[in-house]
């Protein structure tokens, strides 16, 4: 059989489970609850001022991978602002958020290891864990008990890692409280902040074995992910991540991006934008702890009808399927920002409704 009647063949398969997804180009018109950008700052003048800045003094792209080329000076200060900014002692950026997740796990854990992975992480974490070739103990969804019995029985070194927010149901992990196991038990705590905008907080001693991992693309406007912790583990990731070695570094661009956009998150604009984002959580869903809404449906028929209906109203949201969410949890994701308008909120809570009925 040749690739391409192999090819039509699996098309034909996720067609016929009609599940064969196409990528859009939306009307840039459409009010956008699909997107990430939690608190507007892909379009914050000083954001895009940065970038352009950097463009105009490094160029476009980096060239080669840091321990080839080395380092511009935004990425030696990028990485002390998001190690200041987490609390830890060092800090250590990679080209996306899912290569951060890649590259730590891979690196980390191994033979021998046990890694404890809740059952709703992100896929990133999965692969992470796959590449690893570490023993995986899948635990049930935030549930501590099953974490603190699958750590009883370990001799040797163990990871735990979870979302900070998971992705598609916008709950929060209990973070603090697996700080706090892992601790006792000498586990390394990986935790991905990659949605915890609003939360959960979450502080620890800087010498403490956890690993926060983040992206740049999504409140920081940018593109690109980063470790922060120990400077002990942050040191061996350079030496032993292998997304990290063998890919090229960030563009400056991007790297100034998400300076000039993390500057703007810590200062008092960026408590402003916060809570201006709680606020938008707070009409929609009252009491939600994170900005990604799901409004399950179960049937993926009605998911995708749901978010025809409201594509026909000038909204976009994005209905999720399997394999990204469990069978019959089909739903839609609602991902608001600071940056949506009274009225946006305003045609999204009026619509809402219908397509639960
Ligand atoms: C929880 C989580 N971790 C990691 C990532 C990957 O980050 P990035 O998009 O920067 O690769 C995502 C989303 O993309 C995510 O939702």
């Amino acid at each position: 059989v040749t690739w391409a009647a192999w090819a039509a063949g699996e098309r034909a398969r996720i067609e016929a489970a009609g599940r064969w997804r196409t990528i859009r180009t939306p009307d840039p018109s459409l009010a956008c609850f699909a997107s990430n950008d939690y608190l507007g700052l892909t379009r914050h003048p000083a954001v895009v001022a940065a970038a352009h800045a950097a463009l105009d003094e490094w160029g476009t792209g980096s060239g080669a991978a840091r321990l080839v080329v080395g380092s511009r000076p935004v990425h030696d200060e990028l990485e002390a602002e998001l190690a200041a900014w987490k609390g830890a002692e060092a800090a250590l950026l990679f080209s996306s958020g899912y290569a951060a997740n890649v590259g730590v796990l891979s690196a980390l854990a191994g033979p021998g290891v046990r890694v404890l992975s809740d059952e709703l992480n992100h896929a990133s974490i999965i692969d992470g864990c796959r590449l690893s070739r570490a023993e995986v103990c899948v635990y049930r969804h935030g549930d501590l008990d099953h974490v603190a019995s699958l750590l009883g029985g370990v001799g040797g070194r163990a990871v735990v890692v979870t979302d900070a927010v998971f992705s598609m149901d916008g709950d929060e992990a209990p973070v603090s409280e697996l700080a706090e196991m892992c601790g006792v038990r000498s586990a390394l705590l990986v935790v991905d902040e990659a949605h915890a905008v609003l939360g959960p907080r979450f502080d620890v001693d800087p010498s403490a074995a956890v690993l926060r991992v983040g992206t740049l693309s999504k409140t920081l406007g940018a593109l690109g992910g980063f470790v922060a912790g120990p400077r002990s583990l942050v040191d061996l990731l350079v030496n032993k991540a292998r997304s990290f070695v063998f890919s090229t570094a960030l563009p400056p661009a991007d790297a100034a991006a998400a300076q000039a956009a993390l500057r703007v998150l810590r200062s008092a604009e960026g408590e402003a934008l916060v809570a201006r984002l709680r606020r938008n959580v707070e009409r929609v869903a009252p009491g939600h702890p994170s900005p990604i809404v799901p409004i399950v449906l179960g049937d993926e028929q009605a998911a995708l009808a749901a978010s025809a209906a409201l594509l026909e109203q000038g909204l976009l949201v994005p209905a999720i399927r399997p394999p990204t969410v469990p069978e019959g949890t089909s739903r839609l994701r609602v991902a608001l920002s600071a940056a949506h308008t009274d009225a946006e909120i305003d045609a999204l809570v009026a619509a809402l409704p219908l397509v639960h009925a």
